[in-house]
């Protein structure tokens, strides 16, 4: 079905050709299928229109890195930080992952589906129209599959682009804390090949870091991922650099993501890169720190950066990417434009989707953020307030 988008203001969006945001003006837009196949003045169509009402449009926003597959809060931890406390001392005191694993383990199905729907919800309504969704509350082949499941039927539920990623390796379960080797190879040998038998997911992410999974861990885990052509993803440098990023790059990773700690030496091996930095300021102003990505830095030497809301149950509720660009903008160096493309085409190629959203042009999907704005720098500056009027995902406005 064709549907003709007219009454536009400007239509920003991310130029390859230019490496550049542009507006394209008050152009009208032609929908086939869910697909744009015309952006042109005054389009020769008159059966099915949408009204834009005068507003902006930008792409649908690409959430690259969330986990929002989890039942209960963790809202405690929150006050056991205002006391004091910090990541670690609260894991170990019985909060942290292994605390959401015990409640997801718990949870029947339908329980963790519709608190995980809510969860998706909550991230769409803000106007992101893909959100990659990562596992790790699970950590046992039958809970991690669950949680793959429950992002493959969300996916096929919503109008949403809900894209899964295996992350068995979030943290070490309870019945492994004194076998550490035991879970590599339960991942490597038993998880990895059924999440690749059952066709549930096409990316596999590491937690890297000090007393999580350390390099060579990490390195055999996604050696195994790499032998099932699954495309890797690594969470590193979030409290300290640990050389996460040199073993990404080494590796040809699709994404590093965190990157708060990451030293000179490992920014350089990611700017010499095609590896994404994805940065995520929401979390370093949910654990109330002050240590932000050098974001400016990283641009500046020549990363390709994105931005996600790295929404999770512990160390991030914040659902809004508007609010993750003010943040990085205010704390990592961002410029308007440079946070607009960090959550469109930028996040697009975190998850190797580049040729399909995340820029307004014709053969890419039909998803579309219709603004009540003058200038994008209006998204952050009004992050708290509705200026966001309609969601279009795949050529359909969401009610
Ligand atoms: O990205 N770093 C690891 N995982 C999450 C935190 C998960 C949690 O605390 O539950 C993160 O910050
Ligand atoms: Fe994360």
């Amino acid at each position: 079905m064709k549907v003709k988008i007219k009454n536009i203001k400007s239509i920003f969006t991310y130029d390859i050709e230019s490496n550049s945001i542009i507006n394209l003006g008050n152009k009208e837009i032609l929908i086939d299928n869910g697909v744009i196949i015309k952006i042109k003045d005054n389009i020769n169509y008159d059966e099915n229109i949408i009204d834009a009402n005068g507003y902006a449009i930008t792409p649908g926003f690409i959430d690259c890195h969330t986990h929002p597959i989890f039942t209960s809060n963790r809202a405690k931890e929150l006050e056991m930080r205002c006391l004091g406390k910090n990541y670690q001392d609260i894991a170990n005191q019985g909060g942290g992952i292994n605390s959401s694993v015990k409640s997801l383990r718990n949870a029947d199905y339908t329980n963790l589906y519709e608190s995980s729907l809510y969860n998706i919800k909550q991230l769409v309504s803000n106007g992101s129209t893909t959100i990659e969704s990562k596992t790790g509350y699970g950590l046992s082949i039958e809970d991690e599959i669950r949680s793959l499941k429950i992002i493959n039927e969300i996916n096929d539920n919503i109008d949403a682009n809900i894209i899964p990623t295996f992350m068995g390796a979030h943290a070490f379960p309870p019945e492994f804390s004194g076998d550490h080797s035991g879970y590599i190879d339960l991942i490597c040998n038993e998880m990895i090949p059924e999440v690749k038998k059952q066709n549930l997911s096409l990316f596999c992410d590491v937690f890297c870091e000090a007393d999580y999974f350390n390099i060579d861990q990490t390195n055999r885990i996604l050696e195994k991922a790499i032998e099932y052509e699954m495309r890797i993803k690594i969470h590193v440098d979030e409290f300290k650099d640990i050389g996460g990023v040199k073993l990404a790059v080494e590796m040809g990773a699709l994404s590093v993501d965190h990157l708060m700690n990451s030293n000179e030496d490992s920014i350089n091996i990611l700017s010499q890169s095609d590896t994404i930095g994805v940065l995520l300021p929401g979390t370093s102003f949910f654990l109330g720190g002050d240590k932000y990505a050098n974001g400016r830095a990283m641009i500046d030497k020549g990363c390709r950066i994105a931005l996600a809301t790295d929404f999770n149950a512990g160390s991030c509720t914040i659902t809004s990417l508007p609010f993750v660009m003010l943040l990085s903008m205010l704390h990592c160096g961002l410029t308007i434009d440079e946070a607009i493309l960090a959550v469109t085409y930028n996040a697009a190629k975190a998850l190797s989707l580049e040729n399909e959203i995340g820029i307004i042009k014709e053969k890419y999907n039909a998803d579309l953020l219709f603004w009540d704005i003058d200038e994008l720098i209006e998204i952050p500056y009004w992050f708290n307030q509705s200026k966001l009027k309609k969601i279009m995902i795949n050529g359909k406005i969401l009610d």
